[in-house]
């Protein structure tokens, strides 16, 4: 199966209060960005990946990030959208006609481990939809506008949700078609396939894949790194 990997960087991490966009803000000397990439580049399963960004970091990511550490499955770097659902949808018009299996990854999650993307592959084989998690650790309650908890609902039925998120590419794009047509904006990509009646299996992720949102990020994100040295 050839599998076709979009990494979604294209957004301006608001977040972070940082100058520079915080994919290329450097985690331990090496921008968050090549994290990501470097882990899909070594993984043996992945036949190509296309890295969606701002349309004005284009060359700058192709200077900063693709060549300084020579990806060669990058076979294009592409220029996102307002939402991350169309840099997403940008991606996916772009890749490999031979495409049969396609992953969703956040750009900002540079923590991910091969085991879980070759068992998001094998499982998306399966099941053409694939999401990956874990149980959220705090208790969480549903509050309505006036500040009053409404109910709460329980904690084993709730999941954080990450990325990689994998699926047959037909199925993803159909659910992409029919959002866009009908309006729809979701924030991840099962959303828009759990609208077509399709099921999603979720898998059980690992509380070290977090995603560099705002500046405290930065320092966990080093500890984990300097954690898996030894
Ligand atoms: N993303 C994208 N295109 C957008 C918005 C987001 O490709 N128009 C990407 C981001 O670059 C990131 C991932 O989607 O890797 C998850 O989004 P998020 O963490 O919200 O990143 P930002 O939108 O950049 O941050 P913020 O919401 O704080 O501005
Ligand atoms: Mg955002």
């Amino acid at each position: 199966k050839f599998v076709s990997v979009i990494i979604a960087a294209a957004g301006q991490g608001k977040r972070m209060n940082s100058k520079v966009n915080k994919q290329y803000l450097k985690l331990c000397n090496k921008p968050v960005l090549a994290h990501t990439i470097d882990i899909f580049e070594k993984c043996s399963w992945v036949d190509e990946i296309i890295v969606v960004t701002h349309s004005n970091e284009i060359e700058y990511c192709k200077e900063n990030v693709i060549k300084v550490y020579g990806f060669k499955k990058v076979i294009r770097v592409i220029a996102g959208g307002s939402t991350r659902q169309e840099s997403v949808f940008n991606g996916l018009k772009s890749v490999d006609k031979r495409c049969s299996i396609v992953m969703i990854h956040d750009g900002a999650r540079p923590f991910i481990r091969e085991e879980y993307i070759l068992n998001s592959i094998d499982e998306a084989v399966k099941y053409k939809a694939v999401g990956i998690g874990v149980y959220v650790k705090d208790t969480i309650k549903v509050v309505d506008e006036d500040g009053y908890i409404v109910n709460t609902p329980d904690r084993k039925f709730l999941w954080a949700i990450q990325t990689p998120q994998t699926f047959d590419y037909d199925l993803l794009m159909k659910a992409y078609e029919k959002a866009i047509k009908e309006g729809f904006l979701g924030t991840d990509d099962t959303s828009l396939v759990e609208r077509i009646n399709q099921k999603v299996k979720m898998i059980m992720g690992s509380y070290d894949n977090i995603k560099i949102t705002t500046p405290e990020d930065l320092y966990i994100g080093e500890a984990i790194l300097k954690s898996r040295e030894n």
